[in-house]
């Protein structure tokens, strides 16, 4: 339903994003993993056409068939209130302190779907419990620092689900969450996409998180997809040096507490050493040379092309050859 292909986006001479290919089936689970920095993020704002004005879009975006790269905000704003939903990074930032839970939700009931008061109030009732929100009618009448994170992260599910998108992107939508309220979001979003046959793009730097919540994965690094393919596999065997280190990087994939350790305490990762560079300074070749610790004479000069390692796996990286 949304085809990338060999989409940059670039400030000036650098480029957040450079020549990223990813695409997502109806009902599809696609995981968006890597450092912070990396250009999840934007390639979530990318598929929702929120780039920033002073972005500059290259390469093709397909949505259900229409091509969006160059559509105006009128064309893309008309796409996303159909078909696409975002759930931000920051939790807070998305909901107004001064408004009641009830009235955010129910105000795009309203402007976007005509819907009456009374309608759009019975609708928030049944989006509030699709989303396992306990004593709706209660909610409606509450403030957002009335009540839980994992409670405003329901909230905020639920108005994504407002205008039943056929594509929710959720950004990082556990990282603030405490380990089994973490879990819970996961099974919702999962069980979400399959009762709706929506897809999901799941934005995470937490490896155990992406493993739960996706059935496919994209790699990040430096603003490209290095590696992708199905989740168990990338994640079992990871081709390319990259996600080797992030995996190496990330102890105890699969467990049941996305980024805590054994007491739920949050974790502190030992990581790749040195950190991604700014945009201005990634190398023109491979963007992991100069941390790599495998990495050849040639790497930080020449890009390395897509390779197919088998049926749906792709990596990027000269030690495993050419064009996918
Ligand atoms: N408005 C902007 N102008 C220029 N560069 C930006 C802008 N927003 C983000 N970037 C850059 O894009 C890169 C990717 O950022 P981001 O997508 O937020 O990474 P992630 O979500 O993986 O942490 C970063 O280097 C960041 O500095
Ligand atoms: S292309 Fe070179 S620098 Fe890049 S990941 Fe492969 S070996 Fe490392
Ligand atoms: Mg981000």
């Amino acid at each position: 339903m949304m085809d990338l292909k060999g989409v940059s986006v670039g400030f000036g001479a650098a480029y957040a994003l450079r020549d990223v290919s990813v695409s997502i089936a109806r009902g599809e689970r696609l995981g968006i993993v890597g450092e912070s920095g990396s250009g999840k993020s934007m390639l979530g704002l990318t598929m929702m056409g929120m780039v920033p004005d002073a972005a500059r879009v290259e390469g093709a975006i397909a949505l259900d068939g229409a091509q969006l790269a160059r559509a105006s905000e009128r064309v893309w704003r008309r796409h996303r209130a159909r078909k696409v939903a975002m759930i931000f990074q920051e939790p807070m930032a998305a909901l107004n302190p001064l408004q009641r839970l009830g009235e955010t939700v129910m105000e795009p009931l309203q402007v976007h779907l005509g819907l009456s008061r009374a309608a759009a109030r019975d609708r928030t009732l049944e989006l509030f419990a699709e989303v396992g929100i306990p004593d709706p009618e209660a909610r409606l009448r509450q403030y957002p620092h009335e009540i839980s994170g994992g409670q405003r992260q329901r909230v905020l599910i639920a108005l994504a689900l407002t205008c039943d998108p056929s594509l929710l992107i959720a950004d990082e939508p556990t990282t603030a969450l405490d380990a089994h309220v973490a879990l819970r979001i996961i099974d919702l979003l999962v069980n979400l996409a399959a009762s709706r046959q929506m897809a999901l793009v799941f934005i995470s730097h937490d490896l155990a998180a992406v493993a739960r919540a996706t059935e496919r994965i994209a790699v990040m690094y430096g603003g490209e997809v290095i590696e992708t393919g199905p989740t168990p596999q990338v994640l079992q065997d990871p081709q390319h040096p990259y996600t080797k280190g992030l995996l190496g990087a990330r102890p105890g994939i699969g467990g049941e507490t996305p980024g805590r350790g054994p007491d739920g305490r949050r974790k502190r990762l030992p990581t790749i050493p040195g950190t991604v560079p700014p945009l201005s300074a990634l190398p023109a070749g491979c963007r992991f040379s100069g941390r790599c610790p495998v990495e050849l004479p040639h790497c930080a000069r020449v890009r390395p092309e897509p390779h197919r390692v088998s049926g749906n796996r792709i990596a990027t990286c000269h030690l495993l050859g050419g064009r996918a």
